[in-house]
């Protein structure tokens, strides 16, 4: 075999066989075939796609390519739930305690923020304490013992899909359908749970603008999962504004607690109670609609805040968290107002200009190295559809020394348009595939 034969038969609209994609791909891990070719590869997918075969195939090699997590020790189904990324969503942080209240198993391998959208790792240490690195066996203990633990991903988890990735990064080939759902269900399958629920977002802040696109990464997920004989359900869910009244690491740790103590903003509710519901009956708990309520009461009665207290207990973190958290979390109390210049309605917001400015803030990374700041951030006071008057505050930036603020500013100036039609809000749940 060679590459450039492959890069030839895909360049040309063909279908690749197994070995052929193999080749190309474990060539690629090994250092056999030069970034170069795989770059030629990525682009010829990019423009000629590949089938659900194909795409199967490529999730199965890049899964294998590392280490396949064996979680046979821990008792039960396990569901695992994943967002394509957004700006503000905290979900995890919520839907976690909620379903392992019910007992369910959530055993997760959660990432780091990277571009314009945070990660749950990050977030979780900024409690003081908090370790997101167990060893196999700690890992294993919580989750039979607690029924949660979240760490972050080991290094081994498809290392073809982090050499791919970052070359996708610096080509121009990451949105296309095949290559991202292939990458996010890679991740899925190595990381051993038995079914999954998606969170793919939709909109400004999304990789996928418009819901065409976003249902076809939806189904093209859940085709993959089928393939491999796991169920999986998406949840397509808007992302044309941030998520909750939050974003930045400390203040999402801060706004998933006042959402588990039964203060949360209506629309996040909602989406971690249908996420939650969803995991519960791919658990097989029960029906969708009595796992709903199951959910429902164990926010409403306080039960997913214990059990998000016991998982911060559990993995090292300070327990005070929970009764002070504006006194446990490096939360800063410098910060600027970014306020309407005109009165009117908002009418569309560019979320990933607001994911960038908060990372200019310090919140997020440009680089895997980049050292992130968890006490910056931002506090969203207008949505969609909310009235503002000249001179009302609509975001708040909770700044640092090192935040690029005026930068910030500006990004927020460009991505909040202010009309004067009234406009309509947006739903948060738009599908289910
Ligand atoms: N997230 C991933 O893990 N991979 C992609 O390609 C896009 C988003």
């Amino acid at each position: 075999m060679r590459a450039y034969d492959i890069i030839l038969k895909k360049r040309n609209g063909e279908i690749l066989t197994k070995d052929e994609i193999e080749y190309m791909i474990m060539g690629y891990v090994d250092g056999n075939i030069p970034d170069y070719q795989m770059a030629a590869f990525l682009m010829a997918i990019f423009f000629k796609h590949l089938n659900n075969e194909e795409r199967a195939n490529l999730t199965e090699i890049m899964a294998k390519s590392g280490d396949m997590l064996n979680l046979s020790k821990i008792e039960g189904k396990k569901v695992d739930k994943h967002s394509t990324g957004g700006v503000g969503d905290k979900t995890t942080l919520v839907v976690a305690p909620i379903v392992a209240s019910l007992g369910i198993p959530v055993a997760k391998m959660s990432g780091r923020a990277l571009g314009h959208t945070g990660g749950t790792i990050d977030k979780l240490e900024s409690i003081p304490g908090f370790r997101t690195s167990l060893t196999l066996d700690e890992f294993f203990k919580n989750v039979n013992k607690y029924k949660i633990a979240v760490v972050g991903q080991t290094a081994n988890l498809a290392p073809a899909d982090k050499k791919i990735y970052a070359l996708r990064d610096a080509t121009a080939t990451v949105d296309e359908v095949s290559l991202i759902a292939s990458s996010i269900m890679s991740k899925k399958l190595a990381g051993g749970a038995d079914a999954f629920v998606l969170d793919v977002k939709v909109g400004s802040g999304a990789f996928m603008k418009d819901i065409d696109s976003a249902k076809e990464l939806a189904t093209a997920m859940v085709e993959i999962a089928k393939s491999h004989k796991k169920e999986a359900v998406a949840v397509l869910t808007n992302m044309d504004e941030p998520l909750g009244t939050f974003a930045g690491n400390s203040l999402e740790v801060l706004e998933a607690i006042n959402t588990l103590k039964g203060n949360g903003d209506k629309k996040f509710v909602e989406l971690c109670l249908t996420l939650s519901a969803w995991m519960c009956y791919l658990a097989g708990k029960d029906s969708y609609e009595k796992c709903h309520k199951l959910a429902y009461d164990s926010l409403k009665h306080g039960n997913a805040l214990e059990k998000f207290k016991e998982f911060v207990i559990a993995q090292g973190g300070d327990k005070n968290v929970i009764e002070n958290p504006e006194k446990v979390l490096p939360i800063s109390n410098k910060y600027i107002e970014f306020k309407a210049k005109n009165d009117g309605y908002i009418s569309k917001i560019n979320t990933e200009k607001v994911g960038i400015a908060c990372n200019y803030l310090g919140a997020g990374r440009k680089k895997k190295e980049d050292n992130i700041d968890h006490s910056v951030g931002l506090e969203f006071f207008k949505k969609i559809g909310d009235k503002v008057s000249k001179g009302e505050t609509i975001v708040k930036l909770y700044i640092s020394e090192n935040s690029a603020a005026e930068i910030a500013l500006e990004l927020l100036d460009e991505a909040y348009i202010i009309s004067d039609e009234e406009t309509k809000k947006l739903n948060i749940i738009l599908d289910i595939v």
